[in-house]
């Protein structure tokens, strides 16, 4: 496989640091903990910070750590940190359903069980469904702007709620979702709030993976920013937090190929960006880069590049039964 060559040397787009479900929480609410993470992370030249996975009024947890956007003060006080710290108060809202249960294992041994438990969700899904989960999206971004937030991004990426009903290959009503979507998003441009959905373009299942096309009307909708994930977190985690060579290099091949193949649409990118893996291919212009794990190693990363995440896969708390995020380089 060609070796790429990503490097910051040239004139880059904005840098946004990407969601991250951390765990510090009381009663769904940010501890002071869950706010100085953030803050500490926002300046730098950050243009974005993206608070992850933020539970809708209605919506159901990915684990029981989840915080839920409410007119609790702590979230004015996490948008407004942020902001002071430099960047762009950013929300990504989220959903899972009432039985979802997160694997701990990172590959799961059955993929195709888990397949057809995501096509049986999505099947059950009717039109009166759709307008209801738009209707608490809805809410939950009013909620988000009260509460100082300027970005606000759909979660439909990881096989969570909003990946099923926006992914042709799993929804049986996508016509509606699709048209929800837009309605959505014209309501946060109204609201002169930036708008972004973050997708998984590969999930780990070749028959899926190899059309191309499946997300292309997504590419279309006047949402700000497409934020390129992969992977859906019951089948193959690996793909959502690339570690591996060969992950690392498909995941940026695919990222490049999709924003050539739609030039006139802004994309968030991510996958280690500094790593020796990931080297000498020069960015499409239309490509932002996200960056996470380097971030939560080092706060300061941006100031200093060379000193990031090691992969010691301590942040995975979920998978090792912790719960809180916690990082290798911190004990040191
Ligand atoms: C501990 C941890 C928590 C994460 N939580 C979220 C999340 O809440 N929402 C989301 O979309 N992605 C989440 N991710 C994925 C990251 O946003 C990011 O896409 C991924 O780590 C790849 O970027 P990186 O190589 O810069 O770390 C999480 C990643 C880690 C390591």
């Amino acid at each position: 496989m060609q070796i790429l060559a990503l490097s910051y040397s040239k004139a880059m787009g904005r840098i946004f640091f990407l969601g991250v479900n951390t765990g510090y929480v009381r009663d769904e609410t940010p501890t002071a903990q869950h706010i100085k993470f953030h803050a500490d992370r926002s300046g730098n030249g950050l243009y974005c910070t993206i608070v992850g996975n933020v539970l809708t009024p209605r919506g159901h947890g990915t684990n029981s750590v989840c915080a839920r956007i409410s007119r609790a003060p702590e979230w004015k006080t996490l948008a407004n940190e942020i902001q002071n710290s430099g960047a762009i108060a950013g929300i990504q809202l989220s959903s899972t359903w009432t039985e979802y249960q997160g694997i701990k294992e990172f590959k799961n041994k059955s993929p195709e069980n888990k397949l057809d438990e995501y096509l049986l969700v999505a099947k059950k899904i009717n039109n009166n469904n759709i307008k209801d989960l738009f209707s608490d999206l809805r809410s939950a971004s009013e909620l988000s702007i009260e509460a100082g937030f300027k970005h606000i991004q759909l979660h439909a990426a990881h096989g969570y709620l909003f990946n099923l009903l926006l992914d042709p290959f799993f929804s049986s009503n996508y016509e509606l979702a699709l048209e929800e979507f837009c309605r959505w998003v014209e309501y946060l441009k109204a609201n002169n709030i930036e708008s972004s959905i973050r997708l998984s373009t590969k999930i780990g299942v070749a028959q899926i993976d190899s059309n191309d096309t499946r997300l292309a009307e997504l590419m279309d909708t006047p949402c700000d920013y497409v934020d390129l994930s992969q992977g859906l977190y019951n089948i193959e985690k690996r793909l959502i937090y690339p570690t591996l060579a060969e992950i690392l290099d498909a995941r940026w091949e695919t990222n490049i190929d999709t924003a050539k193949r739609h030039p006139n649409r802004n994309f968030i990118a991510s996958g280690k960006f500094r790593s020796n893996n990931a080297r000498s291919r020069v960015l499409p212009e239309n490509i932002n880069i996200g960056i996470c794990r380097d971030l939560i190693a080092n706060p300061n990363f941006l100031g200093n590049r060379s000193d990031g995440c090691q992969n010691k896969m301590k942040c995975h708390y979920f998978s090792r039964n912790e719960d809180s995020l916690s990082c290798g380089k911190w004990n040191k």
